[in-house]
């Protein structure tokens, strides 16, 4: 059965636009004209998706979310707000009301699409029951220096593995001061780990931490870090493990966001890691920070085939060069970032990780082809029974390598 998408707006011209755009992406449409329209036919539309425009007379987009989330045959149904607001307090606004995606207009038809193809994604991830138990790969990314980009390499390597595999991802964010993992994937605040501070160890199981994650439309679930630092000295590594522990039972794989120090919930993470992300700049202190992690590893007998070397240009020049750096770590290194700094601060601004800008670009190639690497080889050995477009793009430029080899 073909998806259906309504779409809601009083204005003749927007609804037809979005209709014609939603039905060359062969979904079914549905239209209505203002919310109270909407609210009388639920039970014969059963839609798959909303999208709403905001202004409309009578009851506007953000309370025609509201209403939605408090009806049990749509509380869960991803809604998105299409909407010439362009700023910030707006897009808030539609986030508090219960909206899964905010976008503006004018668009390009194409980011439309992908974003309702995101956005269902998240529909279709449904979680294993007991009987389904998986053993989930961890994957930390780490650095003893700031502002290497670890919080953006878990970000995209975590979205790149989820819609990879169209399986269940979480990425854990244990920055539990300053962490920036939701704000990177433009997620609200609504949930964080400061919902787990006063829960006992013991209580913590998967139906709890499941509620306190927040939902990506890419198929990756985030455990936020708290909205104020004073609520991280509640998580101690205890409650860590036991979150990564539980977590790894449903999810294939888990992505932890770590921060740049050796305290116990970073050792907690780390302890559990199947592959270590180690992070550094082409500079002076950041190779130093690098050398003293990798010493650490060793004195905690972390295996070193576990642990992968990513150098990020995070600045344009004057760098020192990859073999200088290899030479003195005495260690290869795996994959180089190149500086994109506009394409990151766009990114960051807008919410949508390199990985999922559409069209795909260099950058966003090189974490799709990242995300495969780090994949389990149970993974790799079988293509997907519904290859998703990123696994075809990998796929892809895999066999032209292969075949200039
Ligand atoms: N390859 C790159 N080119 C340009 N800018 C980059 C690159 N990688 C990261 N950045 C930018 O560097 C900044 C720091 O990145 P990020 O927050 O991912 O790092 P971090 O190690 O998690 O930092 P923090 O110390 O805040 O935890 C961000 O503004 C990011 O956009
Ligand atoms: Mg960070």
């Amino acid at each position: 059965m073909a998806t259906r998408i309504l779409v809601v707006d009083d204005d003749p011209v927007s609804l037809k636009l979005v209709t014609t755009i939603l039905k060359q992406a062969n979904y079914e449409t549905l239209t209505a004209t203002s919310g109270a329209e909407v609210l009388s036919r639920l039970d014969e539309l059963r839609p798959d998706l909303v999208i709403s425009d905001v202004e409309m007379p009578g009851m506007n987009g953000y309370e025609l979310t509201r209403q939605l989330r408090q009806h049990p045959l749509t509380a869960q149904l991803p809604i998105m707000i299409l909407t010439a607001h362009d700023n910030v307090q707006e897009k808030i606004r539609g986030f508090e009301a219960g909206a899964d995606e905010y976008m503006i207009k004018p668009f390009d038809p194409s980011e439309l699409q992908a974003r309702v193809r995101v956005l269902l994604r998240r529909t279709m991830v449904t979680p294993p029951s007991e009987a389904q138990k998986i053993s989930g790969k961890v994957i930390a990314v780490f650095s003893l220096r700031g502002g290497v980009g670890t919080s953006t390499v878990a970000a995209n390597v975590a979205v790149g593995l989820a819609q990879l595999w169209n399986c269940r991802v979480g990425l854990i964010d244990l920055s539990l001061t300053t962490g920036q993992s939701a704000l990177l994937l433009n997620l609200p605040l609504r949930k964080t780990w400061a919902d787990l501070a006063r829960v006992s160890v013991n209580d913590i199981d998967a139906d709890l931490i499941e509620k306190v994650c927040l939902n990506h439309s890419s198929g990756v679930f985030v455990l936020a870090a708290p909205s104020r630092p004073e609520h991280a000295e509640l998580i101690t590594n205890d409650k860590v493990a036991r979150v990564i522990e539980t977590l790894k039972e449903h999810h294939h794989y888990l992505v932890l966001d770590l921060p740049h120090d050796f305290s116990a919930t970073t050792l907690a993470g780390l302890d559990h890691a199947d592959e270590i992300l180690l992070l550094l700049a082409p500079e002076l202190a950041s190779v130093h920070a690098a050398a003293c992690a990798l010493d650490v590893f060793d004195t905690l007998k972390y295996p070193r085939n576990i642990i992968r070397l990513v150098l990020n240009w995070t600045f344009e020049r004057r760098g020192l060069a990859r073999r200088e750096i290899e030479e003195a770590l005495q260690r290869p290194i795996d994959v180089v970032l190149p500086f994109v700094s506009d394409t990151f601060v766009m990114a960051i601004n807008r919410g949508i990780p390199p990985i999922l800008e559409s069209p795909p670009t260099p950058l966003g190639a090189l974490f799709e082809d990242w995300a495969y690497i780090l994949s389990k080889p149970e993974h790799q050995k079988q293509p997907p029974a519904q290859p998703s477009p990123m696994y075809q793009r990998v796929a892809a430029r895999l066999a032209q390598r292969q075949a200039k080899r």
